[in-house]
């Protein structure tokens, strides 16, 4: 048995589920990934697809994790594990769990080398590097450091570092009292990019018809794949990550109330994220396609023009890299959690080596945008970040979402779900087979037609 088992806490008040959830949930997924993806893969009929995705599979499956969490009150593999041998189910089930470990050690690899990016943006912003700097060499100045092995290395080392003192100190320490006053400053700023993305770009309808206006034959396989993966990467689903801070939350809360506000916070953020970049993205000739870079690009080049720019830019990137943060943790924890539990790890000893792990894996990543970013070093035209990137979100998540799904449908029972979720018999009903039948159907019929 672990230490979060014996001390079986629950959060210290009824809040804190809400912002540790939250603070998992909203992160690079949100502010990097969403437009940049969004703008790979041509904009409206994706971002269609991706609040479909949101709203029947994610919001249901949030629901799920939660309510399984909560039940068993264990750590994600002994949740899984204990909850099979409760109900008499396989034992195999425990293996979703170790999954999730798995996934979240590769997520993390590459998620610290972007959060690394921010932080060095964080630095450069606040010393004034992009204040009056054309667009062009905005551009040329992101080349550059996605070019540099060393200094990439860097970042993401003291992003590991930081993730993993956090770990090491226990979950609830750190975040209670920080993410109270990060994720309510990190929602104004975004209101004030998105204010000067109405008022100063002048092309604030043209974005809006790019990211409303569903245009059909935009829509491929792979980028009905890409939103279904992006609508778990942003909710921190299929992982069993949602099921471990279930497991802290007090009976008290309601639990669709709860998932509600997360998945709704969530969506809000990303969608304010589009509605402020890609005006930038237009007013300044840059191409919505363009990649991983999208949002620093585009974000400096309006910092760069504004009065203030480098201190708004440096907060900006400031609150990126603590909404990674707080994300990161939660992408951590399952994996030292299981070798607590496995191998009776101590704390300490379980994030020095998942860490490492991690660490070791991301210079990986560093390398797919610098010395492997040749033809030579790609896997189907993709670099090992690609890669990485590709099968966690697309594949690993949305499986591991589709098993947790099985199991509370199928496995638990009406009467318990019933209980734990507390949902009125009409959601209930409607709640049942969305996570029965749809969205295994659903997760089944969209990876199948990619292959
Ligand atoms: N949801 C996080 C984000 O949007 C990433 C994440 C994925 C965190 C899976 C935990 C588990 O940045």
């Amino acid at each position: 048995m672990s230490t979060s088992n014996q001390e079986n806490q629950t959060w210290k008040s009824k809040g804190t589920f809400l912002l540790a959830a939250a603070g998992s949930a909203i992160g690079l997924g949100n502010l990097w990934r969403f437009p940049y993806i969004t703008g790979e893969n041509g904009g409206g009929a994706f971002i269609l697809v991706y609040l479909l995705c949101v709203l029947m599979l994610g919001l249901p499956l949030l629901m799920a994790e939660v309510s399984l969490g909560r039940y068993s009150r264990r750590s994600p593999i002994t949740a899984m594990g204990s909850l099979a041998r409760h109900i008499g189910a396989s034992r195999s089930w425990a293996g979703v769990g170790i999954m999730g470990v798995l996934t979240g050690v590769m997520i993390l690899s590459f998620y610290s080398v972007i959060a690394g990016w921010a932080m060095s943006y964080t630095y450069e912003s606040f010393a004034g590097t992009f204040t009056g700097m054309p667009a062009d060499e905005i551009g040329k100045f992101f080349s550059n450091m996605i070019a540099d092995p060393v200094t990439l290395t860097i970042w993401h080392t003291v992003f590991m570092l930081a993730s993993g003192i956090i770990v090491g100190r226990g979950i609830h320490k750190g975040l209670e009292s920080g993410l109270k006053i990060m994720m309510p400053a990190l929602f104004i700023l975004m209101l004030l990019m998105l204010l000067y993305a109405i008022t100063q770009t002048g092309q604030f309808g043209r974005a809006v018809e790019f990211m409303f206006k569903p245009d059909f034959s935009e829509l491929s396989v792979n980028s009905i794949i890409a939103a279904m993966g992006q609508a778990f990467f942003t909710l921190s689903l299929g992982m069993c990550t949602m099921m471990t801070y279930g497991a802290y939350m007090p009976k008290e809360n309601s639990i669709p109330v709860t998932c509600l506000s997360v998945a709704g916070l969530d969506t809000l953020i990303a969608i304010i994220a589009g509605l402020s970049i890609f005006p930038i993205v237009f007013a300044f000739g840059m191409e919505a396609s363009a990649g991983p870079g999208l949002l620093f690009i585009s974000m400096t080049t309006a910092f760069s023009q504004m009065s203030f720019g480098a201190i708004v830019g440096g907060l900006f990137f400031l609150l990126v890299t603590i909404a990674a943060l707080s994300s990161a943790i939660s992408l951590m924890e399952p994996a030292v959690a299981w070798l607590q539990e496995r191998f009776g790890m101590s704390r300490a000893g379980a994030t020095v080596i998942v860490g490492a792990l991690i660490w070791f894996v991301g210079l990986g990543c560093v390398l797919s945008f610098n010395l492997w970013s040749g033809e030579e070093y790609k896997l189907f035209g993709k670099t090992f970040f690609d890669i990485l990137d590709y099968l966690t979100a697309n594949l690993m998540l949305p499986l591991g979402g589709m098993l947790v799904a099985i199991f509370a449908g199928w496995k638990m029972g009406r009467n318990k779900m019933m209980k734990e979720l507390g949902l009125s018999t009409t959601l209930f009903n409607l709640w049942m087979p969305l996570t029965r039948i749809f969205a295994p159907a659903a997760v089944l019929v969209i990876l199948f037609t990619s292959l």
